[in-house]
């Protein structure tokens, strides 16, 4: 249909090569939703008249009822759409729906929607698997389990402050996406290809019925600008790495070697061929399509980077990237969830790993701290004593006043005081004692956890409204379409 000034037509193998029509299927809805505020527009400024809005509106409406057929020659959705309107309202009429715009500001605005849409499921989403951590949390305020550096053992902690830990990572990646959305939300609409026109549009009109906060105002920026991409790829890819950490924990902890968790049944897979396996299959996928992101987020920078000013065809080729951060994105934000909400926790092998070993040594140290002995000096006692300890295959608190002697001796300090602080040092009395903002503690749990409650309903009703927001748009712009239209 565009091809006004050029001789032949496409052969297929090029029209193929050429033609974003699969993946423009994610944004026929926003292409005609942005088409159907175009066309109001230009009737509410005198551009064309009720008759042409009204044949316009009328075929845009039936399209959104149809099932498009994708294997026409247009190039793209926004041919195709303009092409079934001419058809339906005829040339005189429909011929002047593209008016004052170009396909360049099209497909920016109907990217624009589609990604603050997607903003905003992901956001539900993080909620949802934010609650599941923060609830498996309240119930495990008291699960005893080993807190790892360098997947060594390191200190005794909580489960719930693990859970609470992957709580706070995903609120952050709420609080990107959530910025993000203020960048993307902003019309490119009017535009036109890059300069924009000299027909007398309101492109603040089309913005306020689409739902968007604002406008691009500068048509070069507005129509070839992807930054907005990006940056929105880029918070998927963060958010992304942080799943894959969390699936990498419970990957090591459902092997039989640890076996502090095992997955329900549903999120495992079998062996075609060991029969005994229940391999946690899902949580790896997680992990392997992190990457997949990360090369979507890595394909759509070096699109960007070496693009001449205005726009070029090889931003059409990022769409595909989009869409499948998006999905993978939210999929995996909902099987999490379903994993934490049917997770079985081996509060017994947790603790036994806990007590197996001496992660009590720093609570030692910091008892002998409180008795005025340096740190330094703490440091050097409770390590004399692990060492002793372990050369002799006990545990701490059943080490004699012989064997404390000597390192005793060595740091000028009294045996008794040693001997009374590892006997009453346990795991228990440890995570009681543990009392710093923030810390693994018994009392932090209780805090953090109410606060995280908190936290989750105010996010949940700022995400509520922005999805009001764009639906009360939508339902007005709807509206006034039924009323020219009747
Ligand atoms: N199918 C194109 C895309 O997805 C639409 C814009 C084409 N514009 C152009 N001037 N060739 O990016």
């Amino acid at each position: 249909m565009y091809r006004s000034r050029l001789g032949a037509d496409l052969s297929d193998i090029t029209l193929d090569y050429v033609s974003s029509i699969n993946d423009d299927t994610q944004i026929i809805f926003y292409d005609i939703l942005g088409s159907q505020a175009h066309t109001l527009m230009l009737y509410e400024n005198q551009i064309i008249t009720k008759n042409d809005a009204r044949k316009i509106l009328s075929a845009l409406q039936s399209l959104k009822n149809e099932k498009l057929d994708t294997l026409s020659e247009a190039e793209d959705i926004h041919e195709l759409i303009e092409s079934l309107v001419i058809k339906k309202a005829g040339m005189t009429s429909g011929g002047k729906m593209h008016t004052a715009r170009s396909r360049n500001d099209q497909v920016a605005l109907d990217i624009r929607m589609k990604i603050r849409d997607d903003i905003n499921i992901i956001c539900n989403c993080l909620l949802d698997t934010i609650e599941a951590l923060v609830s498996l949390a309240t119930n495990h305020q008291k699960t005893i389990m080993p807190l790892y550096t360098h997947l060594q053992q390191a200190q005794v902690g909580l489960f719930s402050h693990y859970l609470l830990a992957h709580a706070d990572v995903l609120f952050r990646d709420f609080d990107r996406l959530y910025t993000t959305f203020v960048h993307v939300n902003q019309s490119p609409l009017g535009a036109g290809p890059v300069g924009g026109t000299s027909i007398a549009i309101d492109r603040h009109s089309t913005a306020k019925m689409l739902g968007f906060d604002g406008i691009v105002e500068n048509s070069l920026d507005a129509t070839s600008t992807r930054d907005f991409v990006a940056e929105y790829m880029a918070m998927v890819a963060i958010l992304m790495t942080n799943l894959s950490r969390i699936s990498e924990d419970f990957i090591i902890w459902s092997t039989s070697e640890f076996s502090f968790i095992e997955l329900a049944d549903e999120f495992t897979s079998p062996s075609s061929v060991m029969p005994q396996k229940k391999n946690p299959d899902i949580l790896e996928l997680t992990r392997g399509k992190t990457a997949e992101i990360i090369g979507n987020l890595t394909a759509v920078l070096t699109t960007i980077k070496g693009l001449a000013s205005g726009y070029g065809r090889d931003l059409q080729q990022i769409k595909s990237s989009i869409w499948s951060a998006s999905k993978i994105s939210i999929s995996a934000l909902m099987i999490l969830k379903s994993i934490l909400l049917t997770l079985h926790v081996n509060e017994k092998q947790m603790k036994k790993a806990a007590e197996s070993s001496y992660l009590i040594a720093l609570d030692i140290a910091e008892k002998l701290v409180q008795n005025e002995i340096p740190f330094r000096t703490s440091h050097k006692i409770t390590g004399g004593l692990v060492q002793i300890a372990h050369e002799s295959k006990k545990p701490l608190n059943k080490l004699g006043i012989t064997e404390i002697s000597q390192i005793a001796k060595e740091t000028k300090t009294d045996p008794n005081l040693i001997m009374k602080i590892i006997q009453s040092t346990t795991i228990t009395s440890s995570l009681k004692e543990r009392k710093s903002f923030g810390s693994s503690g018994y009392d932090e749990q209780k805090r953090m956890i109410a606060d995280r409650m908190k936290k989750i309903n105010i996010y949940r009703t700022s995400t509520t409204k922005r999805d009001n927001d764009i639906s009360k748009a939508l339902d007005g712009l709807s509206n006034k379409i039924n009323e020219l239209t009747k």
